[in-house]
């Protein structure tokens, strides 16, 4: 270091010392996805992350501050996942983790948390085992049975008899397939066929085909949110599957707010069940996205991930605020247990139980609103807890 750097860094031990601070930085580390076909969700939930940085900075306890350490796993990476997690914890010194987009990398993540004792924030992945893994887990993010186990209930009793389901190959897509059935099914619906469609480089078309030739009333579709959401929309069109009177139907990753415009008419009157929508009307939400489109541009609209990144970001600075920058992992785990914070998704809560969040879940329609495509809720089912813990008692 420069010798007129050491001077200044001595001067400002001093000065903390003098008004009775102790300098503390705690280490974050973020895993995340920055590159490759997958990474759209990953940058919407950095933006989340910047966002509340730039916000909330300023309010963190005198002498406190907050190092995120970020990490690219480029997409559904397990092994990279595990090796970033790794050195987070034995080479940086990381006393907290945060973020992970897909549930594979999550799954390879948990288990290492609890040896390390390393509380992990998820802010994406959804499976819901990922929570059981290790103490250590908090989600502020979702399942797939918050969304497509309501879903398939609604569905069943407004005018949809009949379903085929088309899901991502992979634990996500094999969880809403089996949320939307079960609540489909007991809410007298009945399932024509299913397909799981590939996780890497898939052509939907003839998925899409497959699914309009078993002519259900609806068809059911999950995919990782991103280009991949875009894509199937497309090719759901393509096939005319839209012309044949079939509706689409699926949780809000299918028709995710950045994407909309993207994807056109055929996303017009697709109904989905989700968490957020950049239109929705909780309190805080109208705030929120001015403060995004300040941020990133009057263009964009926030998606879930955006929102998702942002709340576990204010979960972060709480933990630290309430323990002064010094982190104990089993002192956080208690704060993390019965948090509660008023979103722009509306009030949320991590279950002291499961660790998993409770959140309102929203019925929305693609509708036109302002020359834009919107996601326009009609119903909200208020603090959902993850229906498959409810269901299996865990
Ligand atoms: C997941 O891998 O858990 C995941 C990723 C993207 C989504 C939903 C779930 O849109």
């Amino acid at each position: 270091m420069h010798t007129r750097n050491l001077l200044a860094a001595a001067i400002a031990v001093t000065a903390l010392s003098m008004s009775g601070a102790v300098a503390q930085t705690v280490k974050v580390g973020i895993i995340n996805t920055y590159s490759g076909p997958f990474a759209e969700p990953g940058e919407l939930m950095d933006r989340g992350i910047t966002l509340y940085m730039k916000q909330h900075e300023k309010d963190l306890p005198p002498g406190v501050k907050i190092e995120l350490i970020k990490r690219d796993d480029t997409g559904p990476q397990p092994d990279v996942a595990k090796r970033l997690a790794q050195e987070l914890i034995t080479r940086d010194h990381v006393q907290l983790l945060a973020g992970i987009v897909y549930t594979p990398n999550a799954m390879a993540v948990a288990p290492m948390l609890t040896e390390a004792k390393v509380p992990l924030i998820v802010m994406n992945a959804s499976t819901p085992a990922i929570t059981m893994k290790s103490p250590y887990v908090a989600r502020v993010s979702f399942t797939l049975w918050h969304s497509s186990y309501r879903l398939g209930q609604w569905a069943a009793k407004h005018d949809t008899k009949t379903a085929y389901t088309a899901v991502s190959d992979y634990a996500p897509g094999a969880d809403a397939e089996q949320a939307f059935n079960k609540g489909f099914t007991e809410s007298g619906g009945q399932i024509l066929g299913s397909v799981k469609m590939p996780l890497q480089n898939p052509d939907f078309a003839p998925f899409m085909q497959k699914a309009k030739d078993a002519k259900p009333a609806a068809v059911f579709v999950f995919v990782p949110a991103g280009t991949q959401a875009i894509a199937v929309m497309k090719a759901f069109g393509d096939v005319g599957a839209k012309q044949a009177g079939i509706k689409l139907i699926g949780p809000g990753d299918i028709t995710t707010d950045e994407g909309l415009d993207a994807m056109g008419d055929v996303a017009l009157d697709v109904i989905t069940m989700l968490h957020y929508s950049a239109v929705g009307k909780a309190p805080g939400n109208a705030a929120f996205v001015k403060a995004y489109q300040d941020e990133f541009g009057k263009d964009q609209v926030p998606a879930f991930e955006v929102v998702q990144g942002y709340d576990g970001m204010a979960a972060i600075f709480d933990v630290i605020k309430a323990q002064n920058g010094k982190i104990d992992p089993d002192k956080t785990m208690e704060i993390l247990k019965g948090w509660k914070y008023e979103s722009a998704r509306g009030p949320i809560m991590i279950d002291p139980e499961t660790r998993d969040i409770v959140q309102n879940e929203y019925l929305r329609k693609v509708e036109r609103v302002n020359g834009h495509l919107s996601n326009v809720e009609f119903e909200t089912i208020p603090m959902v807890k993850d229906p498959w813990k409810a269901l299996n008692k865990q």
